[in-house]
This record gives C-alpha cells, sequence and structure tokens, in this order.
C-alpha cells in the first residue's frame, strides 16, 4: 500500500452490528477517506446509510467491488470473508478481517494493536482481529505478560448478544416484552443460528457460545485459548476459559484469573495497568467502584477493577475486565489496525 492523503475504504457488512459500529468510528474519528464503499448481501442492496452528512447507498458484494479499494474491513460473517477477502486482496486491498475465517493461518497476523502491532507488518494482505473476549483480556494483560511473565489463565465470560449480531439483540429484546406481557417467547437464533435446539435468552445465562468442539469445549472457548497464545506468541501459557452468553445488550465482562511466573508487588500491578494503552482502571470498593456492562458501553476502552490477591496462590490474582464487545471487541480494534497502518506506510 501506498502512502496517500486519503483512502479508499470498503466496510463489507455495513448493515450488520460491527459494520454500523465501524462506519460510525470512521466518522467520529475522521479517517482520511477518500471514496468510501458499503458492501452488504443482496437483500440490503439500496439501503442508505448517513456518513458526514452524505447519504451512501449500499452495495451487494461481489468479487469485483474491490477495484482501487486500500482497506476492506470485513465483518459479514466467516463465509463471505471465504468467499470475498482474497478477491480484495488480488485487488491490491489490505483486508482487517473480524471474523473467524483466517485467525489461526500462520500467514495471517492476529492483531490487539496494544499488543502486538508490530506483527501486523507481515501480513501478506489480510490481517485477522480477533474474537471479542480474547482481544479485551489480552489488552488487560499485556503489562502483566511483559513484566512478571504469565503461567495461566482461567477466565469465565459474562458475553453480551450484541456478539451474535443485531438479529440476536432482537431475539433478547422481543422475549422480554414477551415474558413482561405473560407470553409464550419466540426463540430464533441463539445459542447457536446454525444449530436445531434453541434456547431462552431473556433474564437467563447460557453456557454455550458457538458450536462445541471434540473436547467438550465450545469453539468461543476454543478461541480465547488459541488466540490468546498466537497473540502472545508464547504456546506455554496454560489457559482455560469458560464462556457464558447473558441477557445483556452491550459489553462483555470476565472474570480473568491470573497466575504469574514471577512475584508481584499488588502496587505495582495497579500502577501498570493504570498506565497501559487502552486500558482505564476502576477499582476502589469502599466506594463500590468497579467495571460495568453498562458503563463501557460506547466507550473504546477496556476496564479493569475488583483487582485482588488471589487467597491461596501467592502469584495469583483476580480481575474483573469488561469492554464494549462492538468497540474494542471488534470495530474498534480493526479502525485502531488501519489508523496505525497509515501511519507507519
Ligand atoms: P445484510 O444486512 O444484507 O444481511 P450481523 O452480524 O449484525 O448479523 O450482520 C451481518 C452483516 O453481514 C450484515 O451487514 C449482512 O448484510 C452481512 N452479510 C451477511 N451475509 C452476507 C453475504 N453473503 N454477503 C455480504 N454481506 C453479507
Amino acid at each position: 500500500m501506498k502512502k496517500k492523503t486519503n483512502y479508499n475504504i470498503a466496510v463489507i457488512g455495513a448493515t450488520g452490528a460491527v459494520g454500523q459500529q465501524i462506519i460510525r468510528l470512521l466518522e467520529q474519528r475522521d479517517f482520511p477517506i477518500d471514496k468510501l464503499k458499503l458492501l452488504a448481501s443482496s437483500r440490503s442492496k439500496g439501503k442508505v446509510v448517513a456518513f458526514k452528512g452524505q447519504e451512501f447507498v449500499v452495495e451487494e458484494a461481489t468479487p469485483e467491488s474491490f477495484q482501487d479499494v486500500d482497506f476492506a474491513l470485513f465483518s459479514a460473517g466467516g463465509s463471505t470473508s471465504i468467499a470475498l477477502a482474497n478477491h480484495a486482496v488480488e485487488s491490491g486491498a489490505i483486508v482487517i478481517d473480524n471474523t473467524n475465517a483466517f485467525r489461526m493461518d500462520t500467514d495471517v497476523p492476529l492483531i490487539v494493536p496494544e499488543v502486538n502491532l508490530e506483527e501486523a507488518k507481515k501480513n501478506k494482505g489480510i490481517i485477522a482481529n480477533p474474537n471479542c473476549s480474547t482481544i479485551q483480556m489480552v489488552t488487560a494483560l499485556k503489562p502483566l505478560y511483559d513484566r512478571y511473565g504469565i503461567e495461566r489463565i482461567i477466565v469465565s465470560t459474562y458475553q453480551a448478544v450484541s456478539g451474535a449480531g443485531s438479529q440476536a439483540v432482537n431475539e433478547l429484546l422481543n422475549q422480554t416484552k414477551q415474558l413482561l406481557n405473560g407470553e409464550e417467547i419466540t426463540k430464533g437464533i441463539l445459542p447457536v443460528g446454525s444449530l436445531p435446539v434453541k434456547k431462552q435468552i431473556a433474564f437467563n445465562a447460557i453456557p454455550q457460545i458457538d458450536v462445541f468442539e471434540e473436547n467438550d469445549y465450545t469453539r468461543e472457548e476454543m478461541k480465547m485459548v488459541r488466540e490468546t497464545k498466537k497473540i502472545f506468541n508464547d504456546s506455554s501459557i496454560k489457559i482455560t476459559a469458560t464462556c457464558v452468553r447473558l441477557g445483556v445488550v452491550s459489553g462483555h465482562s470476565e472474570s480473568v484469573y491470573v497466575e504469574l511466573k514471577e512475584d508481584y508487588d499488588m502496587e505495582e500491578v495497579v500502577s501498570l495497568l493504570n498506565n497501559a494503552p487502552g486500558v482505564k482502571v476502576v477499582d476502589d470498593p469502599s466506594n463500590q467502584a468497579y467495571p460495568l456492562a453498562t458503563e463501557a458501553a460506547g466507550k473504546l476502552d477496556v476496564f479493569v477493577g475488583r483487582i485482588r490477591k488471589d487467597l491461596d496462590h501467592p502469584r495469583g490474582i483476580n480481575m474483573w475486565v469488561v469492554s464494549d464487545n462492538l468497540l474494542k471487541g471488534a470495530a474498534w480494534n480493526a479502525v485502531q489496525i488501519a489508523e496505525e497502518m497509515i501511519k507507519t506506510v
């Protein structure tokens, strides 16, 4: 990619939960754009989306959509990325892919700018955005990894429905209304659209995100395991995850237990977190201050609180990590990668 004053951007999945946030962020951050192309499925062809006071018509994404595109930001599901990302690369675009399609490919960098931005330079046309739950956890753990090393992570997530797309948000809102009206609920796509059995999400906690793998962990849990090792470039980290979907619209929360390789000083831990890029500490038990999904919604940072020594393990720490899953967990991480790349071309 050549240095330019303004860049041509395509957003694939422009009508979806993440795509809409990407469009808002490009607008708010005044990303230097020459031409903006909004792409989705044939269902959305002709829809109009406002950007900086102008109206843009959504086009159907096809292999020919990427002529002259510098950055193609994909958030239209794994099968769309598999079908179209290589066409975008062949047309000369850098693909920043929000799906699971290429994350574990050895020649695709998996990037969280606060953690491993330098890896992005090795891209061969595609850069992958990690899973939302992984992004917020590794952003919070990065300063501790650098200072003490990490032996083991045990994470339990409390994830919002917006991570499963806009249809899942509608499902939660509809079920909530139905239950409050004393009606029978309709179940549409949760926990997994492609599986036959559906579960109630309103007023519930579902311990299944994505399909089960052969080892009885879900794919979401295994994404956290595999992606964390790849992002830190450290396969020695022991990690186990339990991922749970809650009846929350926006913001993923995580209980993270981390065992460090070296002894730590708690004041230093808090100071490292306070100074870490992209991290904000909200931690004052005496005033009931801790991160909340409702308060993280709409913000770009990863919030960390409830930081406390493990009672038994001398190198163990527990913390509560919260972020807006559609922003740092998806759209912001992708736009941030593009912003960083244009700084260095
Ligand atoms: P559309 O609105 O036309 O279906 P979400 O994650 O909120 O469910 O959004 C998914 C996004 O991916 C939407 O913008 C959707 O467009 C888009 N999408 C789904 N399938 C395709 C496809 N085959 N080609 C291009 N975009 C697609």
